[in-house]
């Protein structure tokens, strides 16, 4: 199947619903499975993470569309590393440490700009978009030094699929196709390459993984998001893997349209929905918003076991007029407060339970089949 194209797995996987919804059921995991809570904040197993997934898997850390132009960078800070990406002149994407080469002071602020060097704050080294060191404040004082040796540390970087991935491990290596595998072909059906990011911002939450097991469950869709989407949405998943790489639709009544209309007569972008996972990460989901709108939310482990921060982008496929930029902030406003006061607002709640103890194990039914598969390749990861 995974080397099928997009429309053939998503006409396959529509095809599928249909009986399912024809049915009333929904595809179930053999059995349920028990969780140690431990494994959600214990310290040691959380180092092992970020040591052993964080630094090691390539993360998607934006949308090429965001560094159109040769000198516009892009300084985040993930899991304590502090890097800069940028669009080179010869237009190759590049990713560096934000850390002088003199001593070690941060070059940039975290966020986007364009400039033609990065100077540091400092003592006001000079280094261009490879990283090359081409001014030394004062140099006839400063002593002999060899220049070409104190550029800025890379880190490994790559685009595919529209979208920019980097290793946050300056010893690392990328190799993007081997982690997106065949996912990459579903990713590639968005054409992210074409959007628009029209507004981003961030959310802080709970410990990187309950987050990322509300990102995997439907289940949860009517009750705790009584009050603002939920009820209209069916609690009953379908989910779908490549590698690591998930895909989380369901049931849709909306779906059985297509029961009779020929395959070549389907409609993509009307049975693409559902969610979208990257391993370790990312999730994509719909926001209506012009000809179509997507929030890809980028999540990370935070300072401590138990915090994590969420980045929400807005990604669009219309031109980004102020009208369709206003539109989507204020969308944006209704997702900062559903993730933050009802999803993560619950997470945080879970792991203050799992701190008292109470708990030893969690367990996840056999219709939360994404939840286990999760956990099962995070786990065949570490050690721990
Ligand atoms: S630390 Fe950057 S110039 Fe001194
Ligand atoms: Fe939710």
């Amino acid at each position: 199947m995974d080397n099928e194209s997009a429309r053939t797995q998503l006409i396959a996987q529509l095809r599928r619903t249909i009986e399912h919804i024809d049915a009333g059921t929904i595809p179930l995991v053999d059995d349920t499975m028990s969780i140690p809570v431990d494994r959600y904040q214990n310290q040691e197993r959380w180092e092992e993470e970020i040591e052993k997934v964080f630094k090691t898997v390539p993360l998607m850390m934006g949308f090429s569309s965001e560094l159109k132009e040769a000198g516009a960078y892009k300084a985040m800070d993930v899991c304590g590393m502090k890097f800069i990406l940028t669009r080179g002149s010869d237009g190759e994407l590049r990713g560096f440490v934000n850390m002088c080469s003199h001593r070690g002071a941060q070059l940039v602020e975290e966020g986007s700009g364009a400039s033609r060097r990065f100077t540091c704050p400092y003592h006001a080294w000079n280094y261009d978009h490879d990283g090359a060191l081409v001014g030394v404040t004062n140099r006839q004082d400063f002593g002999e030094v060899d220049t070409s040796c104190l550029g800025l540390t890379s880190l490994p970087v790559a685009e595919k699929c529209g979208l920019m991935w980097v290793v946050l491990d300056p010893n690392g290596s990328i190799d993007i196709d081997a982690h997106l595998g065949g996912y990459a072909t579903m990713l590639d059906h968005f054409d992210f390459g074409s959007w628009n990011v029209v507004h981003q911002q961030e959310v802080p939450g709970p410990n990187w993984k309950l987050a990322y097991d509300g990102y995997l469950d439907f289940y949860h869709l009517p009750f705790l998001h009584r009050d603002t989407f939920g009820p209209d949405y069916p609690s009953r998943p379908i989910y779908d893997a490549w590698g690591p790489h998930q895909r989380m639709t369901a049931p849709y009544e909306a779906l059985a349209k297509w029961a009779d209309v020929p395959d070549d007569e389907v409609v993509l972008s009307e049975i693409d929905g559902g969610v979208w996972t990257i391993f370790p990460h990312v999730s994509i989901a719909g926001f209506p918003v012009g000809e179509r709108g997507l929030m890809v939310s980028q999540l990370f482990p935070g300072d401590t076991p138990d915090t994590s921060k969420t980045i929400q982008n807005f990604i669009v496929t219309d031109e980004p007029t102020d009208e369709l930029i206003a539109l989507a902030a204020k969308h944006a406003e209704f997702f900062d407060h559903v993730v933050r006061n009802e999803d993560y607002y619950t997470g945080i709640r879970i792991g203050k339970n799992i701190a008292s103890g109470a708990k030893s194990e969690f367990v996840f039914g056999r219709n939360e089949g994404g939840g286990q598969f999760f956990h099962t390749y995070l786990d065949s990861l570490l050690d721990t």
